[in-house]
């Protein structure tokens, strides 16, 4: 679960925020410790404590980042009041030069006239310097929390996004945090600061022209904003919302641009493209229409500061009321402080956007994760890792089962196929029992612990998977192995490729393991792609692995091989195998056939056996 503070800050519950997840890069270390219960409850309570110390560390900053604002706030202030303080003296100070006194009585008002000038650029130059170091330092954090979020969701509570308008949320629309501090909240701060000060020393000199300020500077700094926030908010809005549409469209035409060349389809894909950029810079341009709008008034109210000035100013010079040497001063100063509220009207404008982007960062923060981690997750038992499934039922909605009352066994050191037609639920199942989806009915035993009592990241350090389609990084082959176990020596990483049958052609590389793979592994073959993969899983040591369709994109006779060498590499491990392929007598122990999500069949059957209380769908012998 996930809360949203009253910023629109996202505050995962009941999660430590980043590295919170103990899994360690080591796996087979951590299943070593992991192996003794009593020590395994140990390392829990330890990053237990290393969370609560991470949250602790984690309020002190969020102190020290707001002590930064609001000194980036007064110093913003100090160097407004200089600006409105130059015009002020500078005005004094000609006016003053006009009345030809000895020069050494302009000495001292030239000094301050300097210091007012120099001080206005070092206090800009500190506010911003305090503004954005501690912005960024609240968005850097945010950020981490965000992807901390977002770990919990992958891959499962992602589905719904696509990936373009995600990456539009997880870094444009983030990056607009911060700027509800750099472009609203510490602008506004500022003016209020310096624009009461030049009230009240318009006030002292000449009270009218003092209200008349007051009243002006209101409509400029509230009432500007307000009609430019009126008129734009749908556009502004509309513009987050195009923004990420846009992004996710362009992702998309850049992926499938050879597919979409191939079809001739690339010109209509770009044309929408076009048309969704072409709508994006419409609701901008409207929004320059409202911003437009405030700036007028903003212009109207500092013509009638003016003028309200001179109508009060000149009768109290006439009368006497007002040295005629701060007349300059009572009619510049408005200019001043008018200046500097101009430019909260388009700073207002903004925050409809910022608004709809926290809203959009919060929506895929708030999404429940599609697995329930236990309060206090119990210790990992150590092997043999046999592995129960008992009446599984399990879906992607509420309501919506993909898989229906699933029995099997997976006894330690077992191999187990798992064969059934596309859509028949294989990856379902893989998907439950690694713990990135939760089940609603049944229950999935681990070495003989109920699966939802362990937090899902100890579950996934004992059982491993080679995916469908696996992910190879645009990095060397060494990084992408690494991934698995980052201090692997290179001997360990050479077996692990020759167990996977490409040691061979690692070697006949002339960059070797330095050798880059492309994107996706672009420049490797479907069948080396996937024994990387499983190069990777071997690296990890997984006592429990799960093959999603290893030979998915490669011919009969490759796969048959490339499947054989994959058993074999894993040999003495328990192994799900999951493929839509015929499996070859003597491969696998049992297999299993899903069908609409229930098990049709099941062969040996003598690896189905009937537990107490529980009525069993009587085992099918499978023909094959
Ligand atoms: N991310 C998802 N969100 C919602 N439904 C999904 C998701 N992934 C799969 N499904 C649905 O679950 C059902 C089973 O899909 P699954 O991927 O488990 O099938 P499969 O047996 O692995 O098929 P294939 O052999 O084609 O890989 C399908 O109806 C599918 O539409
Ligand atoms: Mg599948």
């Amino acid at each position: 679960m996930t809360t949203i503070t009253d910023h629109g800050d996202v505050e995962p519950a009941g999660t430590a925020g980043p590295g919170e997840s103990p899994e360690s890069a080591d796996n087979s270390k951590k299943r070593a410790s992991a192996a003794d219960p009593g020590e395994c409850r140990v390392n829990s309570d330890n990053s237990k404590k290393r969370a609560s110390a991470r949250r602790r560390g984690r309020g002190l900053e969020g102190e020290r980042e707001r002590g930064r604002l609001v000194l980036a706030a007064v110093l913003g202030a100090l160097a407004a009041a200089c600006s409105v303080g130059l015009l002020a003296t500078s005005a004094w100070l000609i006016s003053r030069s006009a009345q030809r006194p000895p020069v050494l009585y302009l000495m001292a008002p030239a000094a301050v006239v300097q210091a007012f000038g120099l001080g206005r650029a070092a206090l800009r130059y500190a506010e911003r310097l305090a503004g954005h170091d501690a912005a960024l330092r609240l968005l850097a954090a945010r950020r981490v929390r965000a992807y901390d979020a977002l770990a919990r969701l992958a891959p499962a509570g992602l589905a719904d996004y696509r990936s373009g308008d995600l990456i539009a949320r997880l870094v444009a629309d983030i990056d607009s945090l911060a700027d509800r501090w750099l472009r609203v909240r510490l602008p506004f701060a500022a003016a209020a600061l310096a624009a009461a000060a030049a009230v009240a020393v318009t006030g002292v000199l000449c009270p009218g022209a003092g209200l008349v300020l007051g009243a002006t500077l209101v409509v400029s700094a509230l009432a500007a904003p307000a009609i430019a926030v009126a008129l734009s908010r749908r556009e502004e809005r509309e513009f987050a919302r195009l923004r990420g549409d846009l992004a996710a469209a362009t992702l998309e035409l850049l992926d499938g641009a050879a597919e979409l060349a191939a079809f001739g389809a690339d010109g209509r894909a770009l044309a929408a493209v076009q048309e969704k950029g072409a709508r994006a810079g419409k609701a901008a341009i409207r929004s320059g229409y409202a911003r437009g709008a405030g700036a007028a008034v903003s212009a109207l109210a500092t013509g009638a500061a003016l003028c309200g000035a001179l109508l009060f100013a000149v009768p109290a010079v006439r009368d006497g009321r007002l040295a005629a040497v701060l007349l300059a001063v009572v009619v510049l100063t408005p200019l001043a402080a008018h200046e500097v509220v101009a430019g909260l009207a388009p700073a207002a404008q903004e925050i409809p956007r910022l608004r709809a982007a926290a809203a959009r960062v919060a929506d895929v923060l708030r999404r429940p994760a599609p697995v329930d981690e236990p309060a206090t997750p119990a210790s990992l038992p150590g092997p043999p890792y046999d592995l129960s499934v008992s009446g599984l039922t399990a879906g992607w909605a509420p309501g919506q089962a993909v898989l229906r009352d699933l029995w099997f066994d997976a006894p330690a050191g077992s191999r187990t196929a798992i064969v059934g037609p596309s859509g028949s639920g294989k990856t379902t199942l893989a998907l439950v029992l690694l713990r990135f989806l939760d089940y609603s009915a049944g229950l999935v035993t681990l070495g003989g612990r109920d699966l939802r009592t362990l937090h899902s990241d100890a579950v996934r350090s004992v059982i491993g998977v080679c995916e469908q389609d696996a992910h190879v990084f645009d990095s060397t082959l060494e990084a992408n192995l690494r991934l698995a176990k980052p201090s692997a020596t290179l001997d360990e990483l050479r077996s692990a490729l020759s167990r996977a049958r490409l040691l061979d052609w690692v070697d006949s590389l002339p960059l070797g393991l330095a050798t880059t793979v492309g994107e996706h592994g672009a420049r490797l073959s479907g069948g080396q792609r996937q024994r990387l993969a499983l190069a990777r899983v071997l690296l990890a040591d997984f006592p429990v692995v799960i093959l999603d369709e290893p030979a998915e994109h490669l011919d009969e006779a490759t796969a048959a091989a490339l499947t054989r060498d994959l058993l074999s590499a894993v040999a003495g491990r328990t192994v799900l195998l999951i493929t839509h392929r015929p499996v070859a007598r003597g491969m696998v122990d049992h297999v299993l056939r899903l069908d609409g999500g229930r098990l049709a069949a099941a062969h040996p059957a003598r690896n189905l056996f009937p537990r107490e209380g529980k009525a069993r769908p009587a085992p099918v012998l499978l023909t094959r």
